[in-house]
């Protein structure tokens, strides 16, 4: 794995490990996701991004199918989901629902990089990126991201902090594997 992504995956762990600190401080959240699937899934999540950057495919799909092969399905279909939402629950999401699947889709929307950013700023980097100056393509991205952006709102109904305030949680250290053994 590339140096840049396993650092990207970290802040993504962090992220949603944060949103899920708040979920479980909420009392209206219902039953959040176990933290080791969240961290799991977090930094799994481009686990084959590294490959297809080199051979070129879907790195969705083939991280996807690399944890299947390991035995790992659940993280699998995190992973699987970490771009576009398989299923958009609006219901759940108003009810205060959210698995894995969510918070990691959602987290790593919110990291640019390394860095914790707003989502307008990621979506922007995105279709930058990404659209290759295609109107379907830009508008596709766009439409993902707007789901995105009820995530959030679904999510910050739940939360007493702001999606702003996720960067005052974050530890001065450097995001590595360390921040998640066991006895913290
Ligand atoms: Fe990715």
């Amino acid at each position: 794995m590339y140096e840049n992504i396993r650092r990207h995956s970290f802040m993504v762990a962090r992220v949603a490990d944060i949103i899920l600190q708040g979920l479980h401080a909420a009392s209206s959240a219902p039953a959040p996701p176990s933290r080791s699937l969240v961290v799991a899934g977090a930094l799994m999540h481009d686990i084959a991004k590294t490959k297809c950057i080199r051979e070129g495919c879907k790195h969705a799909d083939i991280g996807r199918d690399m944890c299947r092969e390991l035995g790992f399905e659940t993280i699998g279909e995190i992973v699987a989901n970490h771009v576009v939402l398989s299923e958009f629950n609006r219901k759940a999401y108003k009810e205060g629902y959210f698995s894995a699947i969510e918070l990691v889709f959602y987290a790593d929307k919110r990291v640019k990089h390394d860095q914790v950013v707003p989502l307008r700023e990621r979506l922007e980097y995105i279709i930058d990126k990404y659209s290759n100056n295609e109107a379907i393509r830009e508008d596709y991205i766009r439409k993902n991201f707007e789901q995105c952006q009820e995530v959030e709102h679904y999510l910050f109904t739940r939360l007493d902090f702001s999606p702003d305030e996720i960067t005052s949680f974050l530890p001065d250290s450097p995001a590595d594997l360390l921040h998640y053994l066991p006895e913290r």
